[in-house]
């Protein structure tokens, strides 16, 4: 049964987190409406949506947290200005190329505030860890641009009747692949780098995830290429490429700046 002390001492938490999410909320609120009036209005519309304000932790907002959001923020009106631009250009593959690449940004934006906010910020760390980690952060890059070049030459490029990029699916997909296989390797070099130097668990559990979901995209991928890209394995492909956006950032940031959980960081 609830005591009295038991109630305050639960009704004191509420309301210390209350007030830590009050300050950080209002900090980013006021930054917002100062420095960037246009996006802010656009906010402003937003705001009775329910889960747009519990991205905020339990520490006053900095500078870098609010940046990050309005980036965020910003980029998905841009991205209705891209999606505009490419139905003016008839689904050109390039721009939609574009549309998709930007989304791809957005989530690993989002990414990287959830990782400020949520897990404790810690400097970063340099080394041949972190040279590998951006090495597989930009070897994701090329696998994803890539892989809207493929789609840009197949038959997903828009619609029946939208125009192709004119380059060969053929030739495209197999440098796809081949930079899957760059991506996967680079992604086995840190596991072991990971475990050759006793990283945090945290660490290691993220590159697990990492590959985890590269084997199991490039799985879909093969199946797809297979079997004449049917459009339910195409649009799992879709979701893959942004959980690997997400994972591929998230093990970026658990590597240069490796959360402390007792064990030695990978330096
Ligand atoms: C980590 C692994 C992979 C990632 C992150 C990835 C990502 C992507 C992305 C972002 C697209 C463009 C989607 C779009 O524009 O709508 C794409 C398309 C494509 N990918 Fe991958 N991919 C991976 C593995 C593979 C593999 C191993 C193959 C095997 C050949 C493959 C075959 C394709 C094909 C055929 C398309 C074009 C689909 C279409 O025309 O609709 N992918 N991929």
């Amino acid at each position: 049964m609830l005591n009295a002390h038991a109630v305050e001492a639960a009704l004191n938490a509420i309301g210390a987190k209350s007030a830590n999410f009050s300050i950080r909320h209002d900090g980013i609120i006021a930054a917002a409406e100062q420095k960037f009036p246009i996006i802010w209005s656009f906010a402003a519309s937003i705001q009775e949506y329910p889960g747009n304000l519990p991205v905020l932790g339990e520490t006053p907002a900095n500078d870098s947290d609010v940046q990050d959001s309005l980036l965020i923020l910003g980029g998905i009106p841009a991205q209705a200005v891209i999606g505009g631009i490419s139905v003016l250009t008839d689904l050109n593959p390039w721009v939609v190329s574009i549309h998709l690449i930007s989304s791809m940004a957005i989530i690993c934006l989002a990414v990287l505030l959830l990782w400020r906010i949520y897990v404790e910020p810690r400097p970063a760390v340099g080394g041949p860890a972190a040279v590998l980690a951006w090495a597989t952060f930009a070897a994701a890059w090329l696998v994803l641009y890539v892989g809207t070049v493929v789609t840009g030459a197949g038959p997903h490029a828009g619609d029946p009747n939208a125009p192709r990029n004119g380059l060969s699916a053929l030739q495209f997909s197999q440098l796809h692949a081949d930079l899957v296989c760059l991506f996967i390797g680079l992604t086995i070099g840190l596991l072991v780098l990971a475990y050759t130097f006793k990283a945090p668990t945290a660490v290691r559990r993220a590159i697990w995830v990492l590959f985890a979901v590269e084997l199991s995209q490039g799985a879909i991928g093969w199946v797809q290429y297979f079997t004449h890209l049917p459009i339910v394995l195409v649009m799992f492909h879709m979701l893959g490429a942004a959980l690997t956006a997400a994972a591929v950032t998230w093990v970026l940031l658990a590597v240069t700046r490796p959360p402390n959980d007792g064990s030695v960081t990978v330096e």
